[in-house]
């Protein structure tokens, strides 16, 4: 039967409810070829982002993206940790997603505002994994050489940083990454939805 699953999620992920493929054919592969990607490549992810759904509309996000063939690449790649850097020196692109702490009218704190943000690269994630890119999200940077590298404001959170790129075989990966370039799995519903009270 055709469920719309690719053979890699089929053999490692089992639901305990029907979900829609886009979700499950989601997942973080560190297998790039080291191409460049195009606007009309890159852009749709961020067009994704755009859509999410933010508390009072503010859409606080803000992506700051540096992409390979770029002045910028070498200090984007700079922020990584070198676990990471062996295998996002391939990404097409490299992407800090920051959110405003503050909504942008007076000085009242946006409490949603990475919950928001969340929202918009879970879209941004899954646009380009329904595109077959590679798009992996990451912490392993440094998030106050971020901050002064890329000169985001002091009203804004770093949040995170994704690689993006086209996706190639394992075989380029140092072993012990070619381990894990395999969807995985997650823990059970009864462990993360929980009635009435907390435990
Ligand atoms: C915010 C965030 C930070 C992450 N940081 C890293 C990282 O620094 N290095 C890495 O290799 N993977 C990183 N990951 C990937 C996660 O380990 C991965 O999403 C998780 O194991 C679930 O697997 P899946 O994305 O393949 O479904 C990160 C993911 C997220 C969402």
């Amino acid at each position: 039967m055709d469920d719309g699953l690719t053979e890699e999620v089929k053999e490692h992920r089992k639901t305990q409810y029907a979900i829609h493929p886009l979700l499950l054919n989601r997942w973080s592969p560190r297998s790039m070829t080291g191409e460049s990607m195009s606007d009309a490549e890159l852009m749709p992810l961020f067009e994704a982002a755009r859509w999410a759904p933010s508390s009072n509309n503010a859409q606080l996000w803000r992506f700051v993206y540096a992409r390979r063939q770029s002045k910028f690449w070498e200090a984007f790649l700079d922020l990584l940790v070198e676990g990471n850097k062996v295998w996002a020196q391939h990404a097409a692109a490299l992407v800090v997603i920051t959110s405003g702490m503050f909504f942008e009218q007076g000085d009242q704190p946006a409490d949603t505002h990475a919950f928001d943000a969340g929202a918009a690269w879970e879209n941004f994630a899954l646009e380009g994994a329904r595109r077959g890119f590679v798009v992996h999200g990451m912490q392993g940077f440094d998030y106050d050489k971020a901050r002064r590298t890329l000169g985001v404001p002091e009203r804004y959170a770093v949040l995170a940083m994704a690689a993006v790129g086209k996706r190639a075989s394992g075989e380029s990966l140092p072993a012990h990454l070619l381990k894990r370039e395999f969807p995985s799995g997650r823990r059970p519903l009864n462990e993360i939805v929980l009635e009435g009270r907390f435990g």
